[in-house]
């Protein structure tokens, strides 16, 4: 594949195509030849040499690449072509005269390596087609494709160096028109959502407004705490802006009347408690319901699910200081929350969780206003969430309001038709919400990250490795998951990991009380006899709950609760030497 990508852009860049983003196919293909032709050594032919002589520059860039996999930063180090190359400096990414106007939309359409890699920055327009294959950061440069650097850029502090800023000036082509942007903030003012924050354009967006999106699934798993910025988003209304200095949180339905806290109070009056969870959406991998049969609801993939840690007050102290008593629990099965985000009407977002939980102590059950060691961000609740750990995403109310302890559950639409499981049979004409019980706590899940459904592996390869996540709901710690790559005739287990540092069971967390997913990846012998891999995970929690193995049993009309082994298809791509 490296070399492919070497072969093209060297298509694209050898001197018989000058002109960068018009690589006549036959030149690719010739490339692609020639470069096969070599037998997939360190690249070799005539059109490399003459490129090589014409490019020097470009060469070394290439040598940089074939290098970055041992040592990423080296790619960048090595790109030292201040000494020989015409004068390029900062200045450059600002204006060079002569440079064409790019609009949005044409930059947008090269996002592939075929079409070419454009990327815009600062107002500049840039094709870095023959970086990718240099790029330390490997295929993943691949997720700004057509449109801005920047938010990449803002996460990976790397880049925000004055050698980095020199590679891309080499890659100029052209500036980003003025109107596009001016268009864009129009766009903006007139609109309900104008006010929304900014979000990571590596997300997979399944609604914009409200905003409703997932991680890739080659990014979910490569971290075990989740970046904010990847972490799934699930609103159902704008975001609300919520001044922190005058933010009130109430706390109603106790003895000693409402309690009204400040967001300085919930972080002084009481001792901040801090944990690991895992929050999923009650329609993570809806899409595979859609599949069998159409359901209502937002086509999640297999993202909608992410990991943090989050600090803040405990529920359970709040309660307390508010005058819980144990004769409560007598009348008050639920505590509701209130969101302060509102629709048209002024309806705000609302859900409750079972009493109990809310005050138990190994509930963990926070007014958290971190996540992941910072402000929780805009998009998940700043300044105050409840976390609900073990339990579905929508009892997890973000810029929290109110709490009331309460006989009743919430009577919101949310908790009361929604978000509710229901045999396959039901229908929308036969369906009474009534007749089932809100989600709580989730059932066990798992899913393939790595590879992803329709990667092609090549026969020679010794071994596939295969990556994934598991969790499970009510604290249930996951125990195993089984991997399979023969459509779940064999299976093999997968290891675990667990936490941050390591895997093991130093890194076991108190029984009931596993929060967070594990990571899980198996490196297994590749069966070289298949045609094609069919591989499947499914995981068992401390409880011994496995997954179904399919779908079709567990379908039900909003596609909810999907959880059925994961299957992804790889295909086999014959050894071209052998053939
Ligand atoms: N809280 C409020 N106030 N408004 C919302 O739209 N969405 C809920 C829950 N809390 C929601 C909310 C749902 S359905 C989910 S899955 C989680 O928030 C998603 O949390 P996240 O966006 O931080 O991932």
């Amino acid at each position: 594949m490296l070399l492919l990508r070497r072969c093209l852009s060297l298509a694209r860049f050898s001197p018989l195509n000058s002109q960068r983003h018009q690589v006549s196919p036959t030149v690719a293909l010739c490339a692609v030849r020639l470069c096969s032709s070599s037998g997939g050594g360190g690249g070799g032919g005539e059109d490399q040499r003459s490129y090589q002589h014409t490019h020097r520059p470009r060469w070394r860039h290439a040598l940089a690449g074939l290098l970055a996999g041992s040592g990423a930063v080296l790619a960048y180090g090595l790109h030292n072509h201040k000494a020989e190359q015409e004068d390029i400096s900062v200045q450059n990414l600002k204006k060079r005269s002569g440079l064409p106007i790019y609009s949005q939309e044409e930059v947008t359409k090269h996002r592939s390596l075929e079409n070419g890699v454009w990327v815009t920055y600062k107002g500049g327009v840039y094709d870095i087609t023959e970086f990718v294959a240099m790029h330390p950061g490997g295929e993943k440069i691949l997720l700004a494709a057509g449109g801005a650097l920047e938010p990449f850029w803002a996460l990976y502090a790397v880049h925000n160096q004055e050698h980095v800023l020199e590679i891309l000036s080499e890659y100029k082509v052209g500036e980003l028109s003025v109107e596009d942007q001016k268009k864009q903030q129009a766009i903006k003012s007139s609109d309900p959502y104008a006010s929304d924050p900014e979000r990571h354009p590596v997300l997979h967006v399944n609604s914009l407004k409200p905003f409703n999106a997932e991680p890739p699934p080659e990014i979910l798993t490569d971290s075990y705490v989740t970046p904010s910025a990847f972490f799934f988003k699930r609103n159902h209304l704008p975001v609300p802006h919520v001044d922190p200095a005058t933010y009130q949180l109430r706390v109603e339905g106790l003895p000693g009347g409402v309690l009204t806290l400040s967001l300085e109070d919930l972080k002084t009056r009481f001792p901040k408690h801090t944990i690991t969870a895992t929050l999923q959406c009650a329609g993570n991998r809806r899409s595979e319901m859609n599949k069998v049969k159409q359901v209502k609801g937002l086509n999640w993939g297999i993202a909608a699910i992410s990991n943090a840690t989050w600090s803040g007050a405990r529920l359970r102290d709040v309660l307390l200081a508010a005058g819980y008593r144990p004769d409560v629990a007598q009348w008050a099965h639920h505590v509701q929350f209130e969101g302060l985000d509102k629709d048209v009407t002024g309806t705000t977002y609302g859900a409750s969780i079972p009493i109990n939980k809310a005050i138990s102590e190994e509930g963990d059950v926070l007014l958290a206003y971190e996540m992941n060691g910072e402000d929780i961000p805009l998009d998940h609740g700043f300044p105050v969430r409840a976390v609900v750990p073990g339990v579905v995403g929508a009892r997890n109310v973000k810029w929290l309001g109110k709490i009331v302890v309460s006989a009743e559950e919430s009577s919101s639409h949310w908790q009361q038709n929604d978000y509710k499981g229901f045999s396959p049979g039901t229908d929308w004409d036969t369906v009474d919400f009534k007749s089932a019980p809100a989600i709580q706590e989730l059932p066990i899940q798992s899913a393939i990250t790595t590879p992803a459904d329709g990667a092609t592996i090549d026969r020679s390869v010794e071994t596939v490795t295969v990556k994934g996540y598991a969790w499970s709901g009510g604290g249930r710690e996951v125990v195993r998951v089984d991997v399979s790559l023969d459509g779940g005739k064999t299976w093999q287990v997968a290891q675990l990991r667990g936490s941050e540092e390591g895997q093991g069971p130093e890194s076991s967390p108190p029984p009931g009380r596993a929060w967070a997913w594990k990571l899980w990846e198996i490196t297994a012998p590749f069966p070289h006899e298949a045609e094609e891999l069919e591989i499947v995970c499914k995981a068992v929690d401390s409880s011994y709950n496995a997954q179904p193995d399919t779908v079709s049993p567990i379908w039900n009309l909003r596609g909810v609760l999907s959880n059925a082994w994961h299957r992804v298809k790889v295909k086999v791509r014959e050894d071209e030497r052998e053939a």
